[in-house]
């Protein structure tokens, strides 16, 4: 799409695609994802259709929140690789078409970072004030614990703040060393050439100044800290530090909040904060035709009146992957792909989402997330035979079920394979206009029934999804073809008026119709 104009940056036309480095694969054999093994796979991710990765933490960490406690924001985790490994990664990516966004964990630390150590050595530290200490906490609660979200430390006399786990103190954002020093980390990224990043917990960053806990503020996650009017300068400060390195570098916010306006405030071009933000709204909903229906009405709504561009999310590595969220469905996971990949706005794709994968079962005795967050983090399945190219040690958790049959290497050979299945969707979308930047209508058909259309200039494709256990039956005014199907059967031949059982369909205006 190389003729689109200066408004489309690189991101609004982009396939993203989640990587969380320990579990996705592991180059040196020692049972720990890497860095040189996101470089041995990124053939993989341009053959499926990925325009950009963003890395979940690889950073140095006590691992108590799966690396978003960090230690060093400046270093790679010694069992993660070397600098040098991710400047490879990141020079082989390039050289593939295949951007990079790393994560900024700006809201906290781990207790363990220098800058923590130091502020809680005495009350006269030299960067007490980094961090949030009180003499008596208020009533918020830990997002990770819904415990208190104050622990004392006994040698200073005083509390903390942390919003999610005790092992992770809150930065204080009211300093201006603070902000100083998070600018420099994005500086040392920058430089090295990273792409752009995501912003962990970005609706945290400011605290309420009054540190008030009225009942109403109270529910978790924190929503007494949410959202504050500060947050939006920090994130504009951001946003400059982004933009010393040009135009083309992505901020892009976790705003963890669950109306979709607040989220497109943050995003709106008027206020030059971030340029993405995550919807979260398909990553909420469950699978019922009036909730895609509304949820694709109210983001393009929303998101249109702020001027912003939409992001879709079906996982991460913080929730039930979609296809265990849809009761294990196969055919569900396979139609809200099409959906995924067929709205206005970029999607993300979690690993593992484009092999149909379900969460694995990890018993008691190897959790090791707090959260109950395991199951979704667990390895890559790259090759049937077990262990499925972890070879050496084995990863600490279990293979997802049906690793055996659902492995990119069996997925590769047959061209009916949930994999093979998204390369024809991501192909679908890359060629497509309308896909990528056209608008979007949501059309009217019968119950259970989702229908959009896809828009540019002469080109108009429309997508069809049957939530119900029934085939549906349903006329279109015109001669169509089905170009995709989630089912399989009937690609590239005639629609003729009978949508399948939980099944999406992409549709065009057949050639003799058009002409
Ligand atoms: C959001 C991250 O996605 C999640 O994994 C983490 O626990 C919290 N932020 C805290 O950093
Ligand atoms: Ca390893």
């Amino acid at each position: 799409m190389a003729g689109l104009g200066q408004e489309w940056q690189w991101w609004k036309t982009a396939v993203f695609y989640e990587i969380y480095p320990k579990s996705f694969s592991d180059g040196n054999g020692d049972g720990i994802g890497d860095l040189d093994g996101i470089t041995d796979r990124l053939g993989y991710l341009a053959d499926l259709g990925v325009d950009a990765i963003w890395l979940a933490p690889f950073y140095p960490s006590p691992m108590a929140d799966g690396g978003y406690d960090v230690s060093d924001f400046c270093d790679v985790a010694s069992d993660m690789g070397t600098l040098k490994a991710f400047d490879g990664m990141l020079s082989r990516a390039h050289s593939l078409g295949i951007r990079v966004i790393t994560d900024l964990v700006a809201n906290h630390t781990s207790d363990q970072h220098p800058w923590f150590q130091d502020s809680r050595s005495s009350r006269a530290a030299r960067r007490r004030d980094w961090y949030i200490w009180r003499d008596k906490p208020n009533g918020w609660r830990a997002a990770l614990t819904d415990e208190s979200a104050w622990t004392y430390d006994k040698r200073s006399g005083q509390y903390y703040l942390h919003l999610f786990l005790a092992q992770q103190p809150d930065l204080n954002w009211r300093n201006e060393e603070v902000a100083f020093a998070m600018h420099s980390v994005m500086r040392f990224w920058l430089e090295r050439g990273v792409d752009g990043f995501r912003v962990d917990a970005a609706q945290c960053l400011a605290k309420d100044p009054e540190f008030r806990d009225t009942p109403e503020l109270l529910t978790v996650p924190v929503a007494a800290v949410n959202d504050q009017p500060y947050t939006h300068e920090i994130i504009s400060g951001l946003k400059k530090v982004v933009q010393e390195y040009g135009d083309d570098r992505l901020l892009l916010g976790e705003i963890y909040v669950d109306d979709a306006a607040a989220v497109s405030r943050y995003c709106s071009p008027r206020y030059r904060e971030f340029d993405l933000a995550f919807n979260f709204s398909l990553l909420r909903s469950s699978w019922s035709s009036e909730e895609y229906a509304s949820v694709i009405r109210e983001v393009q709504d929303i998101f249109e009146a702020a001027g912003a561009w939409p992001t879709w999310v079906l996982s991460n590595h913080d929730r039930p992957r979609v296809r265990t969220r849809f009761s294990g469905s196969p055919d569900r996971a396979r139609a809200a792909f099409t959906v995924l990949s067929t709205l206005r706005g970029s999607p993300f794709i979690y690993q593992g989402e484009e092999l149909g994968l379900v969460d694995a079962v990890v018993p008691s005795e190897l959790a090791v997330d707090p959260k109950g967050r395991d199951g979704q983090r667990a390895p890559i399945p790259w090759a049937g035979h077990w262990p499925h190219e972890w070879n050496g040690i084995l990863p600490r958790l279990p293979f997802p079920p049906e690793s055996v049959s659902l492995n990119v290497e069996s997925q590769s050979m047959n061209s009916e394979s949930m994999l093979s299945f998204c390369r024809r969707m991501l192909r679908l979308r890359r060629a497509s206009e309308a896909l990528q930047i056209g608008c979007l209508e949501l059309l009217e058909g019968p119950d259970e029934i989702v229908m959009y259309s896809r828009k540019s200039g002469l080109s108009e494709l429309i997508t069809v999804v049957n939530f119900s256990d029934r085939i549906i039956d349903m006329t279109m005014p015109g001669e169509w073809q089905i170009i995709v199907s989630s089912s399989g059967g009937g690609e590239q031949s005639r629609y003729q008026g009978v949508v399948p059982p939980e099944t999406a369909f992409v549709l065009e205006l057949s050639p003799r119709a058009k002409a």
